[in-house]
Parts: C-alpha cells; sequence; structure tokens
C-alpha cells in the first residue's frame, strides 16, 4: 500500500500545499478585520504568542503522527494504539475529523463561491452588463449554488489529479500568484487617501482590549482554524512527507508563511475600510464598533471600489481573485481528508472517492444553503469551536502520552539528526503533552460556557 501513496516532490512544493492550506479566507480577511476590533497591534502580539506556543506545537503533532504512520487519521491514529480501546477511541476521532473536514469544506464553499460571483460580477460591470452585476452581487439561492458548484468543481478537479499533479503542482502556481496580488493590492491602497489612518488602527496596541480573556480564547480558535488544525488536514499532508525533511523547521516554515500573509492582509483590508470612509461608505454600527465582518466584505468594500472608478472596478477583480485563491488552496486540503481516508481505508480509486466525496459535499452546501438563516452559523460553530479544539486535543495526546519517546525521537532525527541537542527536543515533548492539551481544555471549557 505505502509505495501507492503520493508523496510532495520537494521540500517547496509542501510548504506551498500546507501554507496554501493554511492561509485562506481566516487569514486574509478574519485576521485583519478581528484585530481591528481588538486593541489592534495588542492582539498582533497576542496572536503571534499564541500561534508559536499553542498552534506550532499542535500543527508538529499533526505533522509526526503523520509521517510516522504514512496515512490517513483514521489508520495512523489506529496504529498507534495500543489497547483495543484505544484503537477504537484514535478510530472514532479520526473519523470525526474526515466528517468536521467535509462539514467544514460544506459551508467554506458557500463563502468561496460569494468571492468567485463577486469576482465574476466586476468583470461584468467593466463589461457594462449591469443585470449580470447586479445578479452576482445579490444574495439568491441560484446564484449561490452555481457558486457552490464552480468552486466545488475546481476543488475535485484538482484533488482528483492527486497529491504531485493535483495539489502540489496547483498550490505552487497559486500561492506565489496569491502573494504578488496581495502586495500589488497592498501597494495600491496604501497610497490612498485615508490609508494611514486605518494603518493607525492596525499598528497602535491598546493592551486593555487584547489581555481581555474572551478576547484570548477567540484568539486561540482563529489560529486553530488558521492553521487548519484539528480536523486531520496538516496529519494528511504530513503522511505525504519523505523522511529526509526537517519536521521542526518545516513546521515553523509552515508557521511562518501563514503569519506573515495574515499580518500582511492586515495592510491591506485596514486601510482600505479607512479609504472607505474617507470615501464616505460607512464602515462603523451606530455603537461606535466596527461593521462585522460579512458585511465588511460583500458590502463596505464593493462601495468602496465602486467609489473609485475604473481603477475600482480593477481593484475589486484582483482583491475577490485573491480571495478565491486563497480559498482554492485550503478547500483541497479539505477535500483530500476524507478522499485520502475512502482510497487507504475502503480501497476506493482517488477519481472515484474525490468526484462521489466532493459531490456529497455540494449536497450538504445546498442543504446548508435551503436552510440558510438556521444551518449556516450553526456548522460553523460546531465544527469551528467544538470540533476542532478537540480533535486537535486528541491529537496532542496520542503524540503526547501514547506514541512512545524513543518513536517520537526517531521520528524527528531521520531529518535532523542532531535534534537532541536542540531547543526543540527540550521543549516540544513535555510541552505537547502538558501545555497544548491543558490550554486547548480550557479554551473548549470557556466556548461551552460562553
Ligand atoms: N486554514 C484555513 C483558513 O484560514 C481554513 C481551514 C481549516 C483549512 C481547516 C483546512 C482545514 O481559511
Amino acid at each position: 500500500m505505502a509505495s501507492a501513496r503520493g508523496q510532495f516532490s520537494s521540500r517547496f512544493g509542501f510548504v506551498m500545499a500546507a501554507a496554501g492550506s493554511a492561509v485562506g479566507l481566516g487569514n486574509i480577511w478574519g485576521f485583519p478585520t478581528q484585530a481591528a476590533s481588538n486593541g489592534g497591534a495588542a492582539f498582533l502580539i497576542v496572536y503571534l504568542i499564541l500561534a508559536f506556543t499553542l498552534a506550532y506545537p499542535a500543527l508538529m503533532a499533526e505533522l509526526i503522527i503523520g509521517r510516522h504512520a504514512h496515512a490517513n487519521a483514521v489508520t495512523a491514529l489506529r496504529g498507534l494504539s495500543h489497547t483495543p480501546a484505544q484503537r477504537r477511541f484514535g478510530g472514532a476521532a479520526g473519523t470525526i475529523g474526515f466528517v468536521v473536514a467535509s462539514l467544514i469544506l460544506s459551508f467554506y464553499a458557500i463563502v468561496a463561491g460569494w468571492m468567485m460571483a463577486f469576482c465574476v460580477s466586476s468583470i461584468t460591470a467593466l463589461l457594462g452588463s449591469a443585470a449580470a452585476t447586479s445578479w452576482l452581487t445579490s444574495f439568491g439561492f441560484m446564484r449561490n449554488e452555481l457558486g457552490v458548484l464552480a468552486f466545488m468543481g475546481l476543488t475535485i478537479m484538482i484533488v482528483a489529479r492527486g497529491v504531485q499533479n493535483g495539489i502540489e503542482k496547483w498550490s505552487e502556481r497559486l500561492m506565489p500568484m496569491l502573494l504578488f496580488t496581495l502586495v500589488v493590492l497592498v501597494a495600491y491602497v496604501l497610497s490612498l487617501e485615508g490609508a494611514m489612518e486605518g494603518l493607525k488602527v492596525y499598528l497602535l496596541p491598546d493592551f486593555q482590549r487584547a489581555l481581555n480573556p474572551d478576547l484570548i480564547i477567540a484568539a486561540l480558535g482563529s489560529a486553530f482554524f488558521s492553521l487548519s488544525l484539528g480536523v486531520g488536514t496538516m496529519l494528511i499532508y504530513g503522511s505525504y512527507l519523505d523522511d529526509k525533511q526537517n519536521l521542526p523547521l518545516i513546521g515553523g516554515l509552515v508557521t511562518g508563511v501563514d503569519i506573515s500573509i495574515a499580518v500582511l492582509a492586515g495592510f491591506l483590508v485596514l486601510p482600505a475600510m479607512y479609504v472607505a470612509l474617507h470615501n464616505g461608505v460607512e464602515i462603523y454600527t451606530a455603537a461606535g464598533d466596527l461593521l462585522s465582518e460579512d458585511t465588511l466584505i460583500f458590502t463596505v468594500l464593493p462601495e468602496l471600489f465602486a467609489s473609485m472608478g475604473l481603477a475600482g472596478t480593477l481593484v475589486s477583480v484582483l482583491f475577490f481573485f485573491l480571495m478565491s485563491i486563497a480559498a482554492l488552496t485550503s478547500s483541497i486540503s479539505m477535500l483530500e481528508v476524507p478522499v485520502a481516508y475512502a482510497v487507504e481505508e475502503h480501497d476506493v480509486g482517488r477519481q472515484s472517492a474525490t468526484y462521489a466525496i466532493g459531490g456529497i459535499i455540494a449536497v450538504f452546501s445546498t442543504i446548508i444553503l435551503l436552510n440558510f438563516d438556521t444551518l449556516f452559523g450553526l456548522v460553523i460553530t460546531v465544527t469551528t469551536r467544538y470540533s476542532q479544539p478537540l480533535i486537535g486535543f486528541v491529537f496532542c495526546i496520542y503524540v503526547g502520552w501514547i506514541l512512545h519517546r524513543d518513536q517520537l525521537l526517531q521520528e524527528l532525527r531521520k531529518g535532523n539528526p542532531d535534534i537532541e541537542r536542540g531547543l526543540f527536543w527540550k521543549i516540544w515533548p513535555w510541552w505537547v503533552r502538558l501545555v497544548c492539551p491543558a490550554i486547548i481544555l480550557a479554551i473548549f471549557a470557556r466556548s461551552l460556557l460562553a
């Protein structure tokens, strides 16, 4: 079986794919707006601390389990278990992981479909078709459904091609494109009137807001979502890594790219909002808070672009294109989780597994769309707030308590023979055993109470 598995062909390919998974709507949109409403640079500092103290160690847990087992989460956790009870527990956690990955994809595809619709609407606006533009930007079942189908179609096409020819190749193409588009947009928006005001909100720290416990918990949750943890995505990507790779270094690179892009996106989104304010667009609620995330992206920014004439339309195409790419490199990593499970555990061909599972997820998305008011928020809360931390907890427990210390050391030594002498080996094993589970349980308990 092992020889038939896919594998990333290079370190660059892996880092692009894993960073592509991590960098998504969460970073480019979620992070900057959260920072803006929660103490600016102070939030950034809290986020950075959490990313390195919790998310990075948890990412390492997934990468190590994945590479050690060279298998999907269900097979991997079962294989690591010593007792029948552990086997059942591990199998159940892995199974919940792939269900959660599929559910996340079902709401993510809806949002990504909107991004694509807005991107196309800027093109139809350029072509002068007012009717198409207004259809594409108004909330309606057909528009939403077509968005889901188009986005799922792209995701399926890439995943069906496999690890090297699909995921790796497309991540290598799309990620540099994403970075380039982001830098061009930042440079342009910073040159506009009003942008500096936004920079101040982003960069001036307000520690009182950032040290609020609720906020720290929110930042933890978003660090988890942002690094794609707790669904088995990083575990499955880790399982496609060869033994020559130095895992702590590679995990550090992925975390670094993820955080840098989130921070860079802050230099786009915040200044853009204040340019909008400068152009007369409302960005605050009556209570003086910033408008909520979805209102901002689908109303404030389009209004801003509209107030900028032709240049605004071009910027709008670029912006929504950027969001669509960010979403696509994440969605392929979500679909890979159930697909890898089906291929490895049930001996289904990759193509058929991808089409069938992708199709089922599109049906889920449709069900959510048909019951939007009840299901959309519910699915997001259940998956990202409750399930991700809990499954992340299980991964830490497996690495910290069930995998033997020498198995861990052997795995880490493969790409880094001197690992024992470094700081990583002195801190990480007990950190992932004690500190990570304790923090995750604390978030979980807190979110249950909230
Ligand atoms: N990390 C992605 C983002 O920031 C979301 C994601 C979650 C991707 C879980 C894969 C798995 O948008």
